[in-house]
């Protein structure tokens, strides 16, 4: 009874608020972007899924050092809206909207052949785009959704444009991956929609497992070339990722996250200070947390047979899209 008493009280709830709100204010990350002196002028990049949240902070960002920013996008529309407003912001006119579909293999051919056509170096690639909460839906390539979406597509994206990227090192490559992965599985028959459970973020955290485990081997791969790969948690960040999930989900996880979760400017951090910090020149293979700290990734994500044996697999069912 006395306990029911405290918790219902009004200074109980100013008490929780006051509370919330110096956690709020506590949370910095440790490296700041417009500490940074670096300049991208003379550098390409390509950000996917720039058109919102995170990834629309990580190209406002690139084109405020000069660099040519190409925003990755599904929505032609909403596309458009973010290229006017990075063009107007940063002053660089060099910024510019290319649409992509990563869940269709055909659409990740059709963008990577016009960006090979267009352009004459690719320093920078943040793989960013991802969704999550899909219902089980199958793309036409036979493949789950959101496996499609977040792993494949992208996947493919850096294969297709790996030679352009490796003729322009020093360069990077950037994942953004997330804390859930640790809670992820590997399983090959996602891929085809097979023993997924579609609960909450569980096949979002699968997807996310599979994006440091290829991160880590394309790594490998790219060794001695000047070429860096690695992957990033941005932190728990209010984007458009909830967007697929019921309101009644949707609503409270927004007011909570209104003051313990990083605002998709806070997010887009450590995916900015992946893809251009001085001190991660020639660091690559490695997972970055929210406040920018190395950390090390899930076991899984550690293990360098099934990376090899992923990376194939991946390889073998994006070939013949
Ligand atoms: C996905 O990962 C997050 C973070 O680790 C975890 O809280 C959540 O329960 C996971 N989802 C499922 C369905 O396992």
């Amino acid at each position: 009874m006395f306990f029911m008493d405290i918790f219902c009280h009004p200074l109980w709830a100013a008490l929780s608020a006051l509370l919330a709100l110096v956690v709020r204010l506590q949370r910095r990350a440790i490296w700041d972007p417009q500490a940074c002196s670096v300049r991208l002028r003379g550098k390409t990049a390509i950000v996917t899924g720039a058109n919102t949240g995170i990834g629309k902070f990580i190209a406002l960002d690139l084109a405020r050092r000069g660099a040519r920013v190409i925003l990755a996008c599904r929505s032609e529309s909403r596309g458009t809206a973010a290229l006017n407003e990075i063009k107007q912001t940063t002053g660089n006119a060099d910024v510019h909207l290319r649409i992509v579909d990563l869940s269709s293999m055909e659409s990740v051919r059709e963008f990577a052949k016009r960006i090979l056509e267009e352009e004459k170096a690719l320093h920078i690639l943040v793989n960013n785009a991802a969704v999550s909460g899909l219902p089980r839906q199958m793309t036409k390539d036979g493949f789950e959704a959101s496996f499609a979406t977040n792993h494949l597509g992208p996947f493919l994206l850096t294969n297709l444009l790996l030679d352009l990227i490796r003729r322009s090192a020093p360069a990077r490559i950037v994942t953004v991956s997330s804390l859930n992965h640790k809670r992820g599985k590997v399983d090959f028959s996602h891929f085809h929609g097979d023993n997924l459970v579609y609960s909450m973020d569980q096949v979002y955290n699968h997807t996310k497992l599979h994006n440091i485990i290829c991160t880590n081997e394309l790594a490998r791969r790219l060794q001695g070339t000047g070429v860096t790969a690695n992957s990033v948690h941005p932190g728990v960040v209010m984007t458009e990722v909830m967007r697929h999930y019921p309101f009644w989900l949707r609503y409270p996880f927004n007011l909570i996250g209104f003051f313990f979760f990083k605002s998709p400017e806070e997010g887009a951090v450590s995916p900015i200070y992946c893809a251009v910090s001085e001190e991660l020149e020639g660091v690559t293979g490695k997972y970055f947390d929210s406040d920018c700290s190395l950390v090390l990734p899930a076991p899984l994500a550690r293990d360098p047979a099934l990376a090899v044996k992923d990376f194939e697999f991946c390889e073998k069912l994006t070939a013949k899209l």
